[in-house]
C-alpha cells in the first residue's frame, strides 16, 4: 500500500499523461498547492496567465484576493490545499469547455479522492456545476450546505460554492 504522498506523486504523473488540448497552449502543468493534509480543499476554475508561468494556481491577481478571504477566516494559504478543475491555462483565459472539463475530471475526482478533505469549498461556478452535477448559477448555489458525492470512491463531503475572487474583483 502506497503513502499519501506517493499516491499523490503517481498522480501528478498521471495528470501529465492525460489527453486533453489544453496542454498544446500551455506553459506548464498547474495541480495544487498547500497542506495536503489539510482539512479543506478548494477547487478553483483554471490555470491564468501568471499561474501557467509559474505551475501553481492562484498565485495572480485572483489568488491575492482569494489570500485575503481565506486570511479573514483565520487561515492561510500554507493551512488548505488547492487545486482546480483544469490543469492547463485555457487560451486567453477563456472558459474551460465541456469536452476539456470533462478529461480532467477523473482525476480532480481522484485527487479528492486522496486529499480526503472534510470540507470542499468550490471556487466559482465552474468547479461548482462541474462537482455538484446541476445547472444551478453560483448565485442560486453559494450560501448553501451541499454535499459532494462520488459512488466510485464511495466518497460524501460537505461542499460549499463561493463566489470567484475574480468575479468578486469585477463586481466589487
Ligand atoms: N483562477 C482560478 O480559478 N484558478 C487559478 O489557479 C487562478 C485563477
Amino acid at each position: 500500500e502506497l503513502k499519501k504522498n506517493e499516491k499523490l506523486a503517481k498522480l501528478h504523473q498521471e495528470i501529465i499523461n492525460l489527453e486533453c488540448n489544453l496542454k498544446d497552449t500551455a506553459t506548464n502543468v498547474v495541480i495544487s498547492d498547500g497542506d495536503s493534509d489539510s482539512r479543506i480543499m478548494f477547487i478553483g476554475e483554471a490555470p491564468g496567465a501568471k499561474e501557467d508561468l509559474a505551475g501553481k494556481p492562484f498565485v495572480g491577481d485572483a489568488g491575492l484576493l482569494l489570500n485575503k478571504m481565506i486570511g479573514f477566516i483565520g487561515l492561510s494559504r500554507e493551512k488548505i490545499y488547492i487545486s482546480n478543475i483544469v490543469f492547463w491555462r485555457p487560451p486567453g483565459n477563456r472558459t474551460p469547455n465541456d469536452k476539456e472539463i470533462l478529461s480532467c475530471l477523473p482525476l480532480t475526482r481522484k485527487h479528492i479522492y486522496l486529499i480526503k478533505p472534510k470540507l470542499l469549498i468550490l471556487v466559482g461556478s465552474i468547479a461548482a456545476k462541474s462537482l455538484l452535477k446541476t445547472k444551478d448559477g453560483i448565485t442560486k448555489l453559494r450560501g448553501k450546505e451541499h454535499k459532494y458525492y462520488d459512488d466510485e470512491y464511495k466518497l460524501i463531503i460537505p461542499a460549499r460554492a463561493i463566489f470567484h475572487p475574480a468575479y468578486l474583483m469585477r463586481n466589487p
